[in-house]
């Protein structure tokens, strides 16, 4: 259809608002933890889609179950029961602890009908969340996003009166909660920010300054969930449960669709929210597939052992100890790479010798690769690292 890249670049400009900046590249295909541009050329992809890619590209069983459904029934509406959407509700809530879902087709939507929820159920409108937050671009999940980058334009935003806090100190969560406090939102591990862990024990403390000001705690694991961190969902690390918590990116594999999963009793009632597509059989059945090849090849585990043997060999090589660095942290393989200069350059280098990787915050290069990525690929990613770096 396109007799060059030139041509697909030109046409992209002509009739695509520029809200990307991408590089000169059109990607074709994919298999595995790799992708392959217009010319054949094969890169090792620790980009993911974004943190969405975790089973791998055109993983069998998922092409399968999508080719499967499509030929059954692709869409019928929320006006009818299906039985893709009841059995991933039940998976969902098996994997994550959670109760009942109300199924959506991405995360910023997810965001949405969280704070929808909570707006409902507690009768209050106002919202805490962190500084450096990222939970979304439309108006109200933007509301609860700290960049001024992404908001400034836009204000006067949906909700006002959000307060900001310090991340990863709970005692400003405490002392910011007020009678009109809905909710605080918080992602387990901040990712658009760069890749922000918090201490040990942050988020637990914050679960119990939440119960005992009786206010919601949502947890965004839109970009830490279904195995990401080396856990199913990040929360585990410490042993919490939130009130509300926000789902998408890898679980559909790739294929668009989010989840509100909350806890008995914090529901919404007929009428009160709805979407058309949310939770169509088609996105359902990929979704379950995809957490079918997570469960049987144990890519949970394996991104917590992958994530481990990156940290390592990066010390090994010393990576982590080159002037240019200074720090690399994460947990599983959700990795960030904090330099002491803006990383633009690195990706364009790391493109040059086929590894794809993506620069957030300016200066943190983050690694979200699928989770079937091999060790020889570690390797190849660690050494194009260590010589751009370097
Ligand atoms: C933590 C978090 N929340 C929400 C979103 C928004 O998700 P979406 O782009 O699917 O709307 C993202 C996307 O990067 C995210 O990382």
């Amino acid at each position: 259809m396109f007799s060059s890249p030139e041509e697909v670049f030109e046409k992209e400009k002509k009739y695509i608002m520029q809200t990307y900046k991408r590089p000169r590249i059109v990607l074709k295909e994919g298999k595995g933890a790799t992708v392959k541009d217009s010319f054949g050329k094969e890169y090792i992809d620790c980009v993911g889609g974004i943190a969405v890619n975790v089973v791998g590209y055109c993983h069998p069983a998922v092409v399968e179950a999508i080719k499967e459904q499509a030929g059954k029934l692709m869409h019928i509406s929320n006006l009818y029961y299906t039985e893709p959407q009841v059995e991933l509700a039940e998976k969902l809530s098996e994997i994550s602890g959670m109760d009942k879902a109300f199924f959506c087709n991405s995360g910023a939507e997810s965001v949405e009908a969280a704070l929808k929820l909570a707006s409902k159920v507690t009768e209050k409108h106002k919202f805490i969340a962190a500084e450096g937050s990222f939970h979304g671009r439309t108006l109200g999940s933007l509301s609860v996003t700290f960049e001024t980058k992404f908001r400034s334009v836009f204000e006067p935003l949906l909700l006002n009166g959000v307060k900001f806090v310090r991340y990863n100190d709970a005692d400003a969560i405490r002392k910011a909660i007020a009678n009109d406090t809905a909710a605080v939102i918080l992602e387990p591990i901040q990712g658009e920010t760069g890749i922000i862990v918090p201490s040990e024990g942050y988020l637990k403390e914050v679960r119990e300054i939440c119960s005992e000001k009786d206010v919601l705690l949502i947890l965004d694991e839109i970009q830490t969930g279904f195995g990401r961190t080396g856990r199913w969902f990040c929360k585990e690390y410490e042993g919490i449960e939130p009130d509300i918590m926000t789902v998408a990116k890898a679980m559909g594999a790739g294929f668009p669709i989010g989840a509100m999963l909350a806890k008995e009793g914090i529901e919404f009632e007929t009428s009160e929210h709805a979407s058309t597509f949310g939770g169509n059989p088609l996105a359902c059945a990929a979704a379950l597939a995809s957490i079918k090849v997570i469960e049987e090849e144990g890519l949970v585990k394996r991104s917590r052992e992958l994530g481990a043997y990156f940290m390592e060999k990066v010390h090994d090589d010393g990576i982590d100890s080159k002037p240019a660095v200074k720090e690399i942290r994460g947990k599983g393989l959700m990795i960030g790479i904090e330099l002491t200069k803006p990383c633009g350059e690195m990706v364009d280098k790391a493109l040059e010798r086929n590894i794809l990787i993506n620069c957030t915050s300016d200066k943190v290069i983050r690694l979200a690769p699928p989770l079937v990525i091999s060790k020889e690929q570690i390797d190849r990613v660690i050494s194009v690292l260590y010589e751009i770096i370097k």
